[in-house]
């Protein structure tokens, strides 16, 4: 009986009707495509940055639930390479998210032992975005829970452009000869070096693609999509994305 109670987790509030949660395979790396949050906002007759603002606050309710159901990562795509095509005033907002989002729960995160990490490019983020999450990140770097990893201004072919571009000045440079070179080699040179690949990807709101998010990492992981809006993404569905992970065989290839 209480080895029982040991390896199964409590059932989600809203998810009573479902079965439990194996607490030996819970994926350790979860990856989310976080989609939807324009036509969450749009079906309520409310600007697109109303959903961004609504998709906010699903990223701290899954953030809490990841860290209750003891995944070690979680990478929540928050700003492709691509998504400055868009307009101008919604990009402002979209960088303003992080700020937000850090000044009201950061003490929680800390509370809770959680530790942030950002993957992207730099560069090109507004000195404002950046400050924001290097403070969050400096505060909470030696925490050993839950690390949660903002993928902002990332993409995913960028990233593989300047690892090869890196390899070779390596290669030039005499660190580092072509034919030592392999995948596990290769991996020291991506963003994602310090995690291990995602188990699990979920990715909200119907669209079946990748978008340029992690593709050499994701060579293994399951995929879980669903119809489900971001905003509207609950720990319910989140649960039930790890449910089905739980069903699935993963053979990477093999028998
Ligand atoms: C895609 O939905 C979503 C984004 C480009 C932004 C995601 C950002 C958040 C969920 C908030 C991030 C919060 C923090 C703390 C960084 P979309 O706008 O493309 O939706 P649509 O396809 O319905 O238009």
């Amino acid at each position: 009986m209480f080895q029982r109670l040991k390896t199964k987790f409590a059932k989600a509030p809203e998810d009573a009707s479902q079965e439990v949660l194996d607490a030996d395979n819970i994926p350790q790396h979860i990856a989310i495509i976080m989609d939807g949050n324009g036509r969450w906002a749009k079906n309520r007759g409310l600007p697109r940055i109303a959903g961004h603002h609504s998709g906010m606050k699903t990223v701290k309710r899954i953030t809490m639930e990841a860290d209750r159901l003891g995944v070690k990562f979680l990478t929540l795509y928050a700003f492709s390479t691509e998504n400055w095509k868009r307009p101008k005033a919604e990009v402002e907002f979209l960088m303003k998210l992080p700020q937000e989002f850090l000044s009201i729960e950061l003490s929680e995160l800390i509370e809770k032992n959680v530790q942030v990490r950002m993957m992207g490019h730099k560069e090109d983020l507004p000195p404002h975005t950046l400050a924001a999450v290097e403070e969050a990140i400096r505060q909470t770097a030696g925490n050993t829970g839950l690390v949660l990893n903002f993928a902002l201004n990332y993409g995913s072919r960028k990233e593989m452009m300047e690892a090869v571009r890196r390899i070779g000045q390596d290669v030039r440079e005499g660190k580092l000869s072509p034919d030592d070179l392999n995948e596990s080699h290769f991996e020291q040179y991506l963003l994602s070096s310090d995690m291990p690949d995602p188990d699990l990807l979920i990715r909200t709101s119907g669209e079946l693609r990748l978008s340029n998010f992690m593709l050499w990492q994701l060579a293994y992981s399951e995929l879980w999509f669903t119809n489900v809006y971001w905003p509207e993404f609950s720990e319910a569905h989140f649960n039930e994305a790890i449910r089905e992970y739980q069903r699935r065989a993963r053979r990477y290839g093999g028998l």
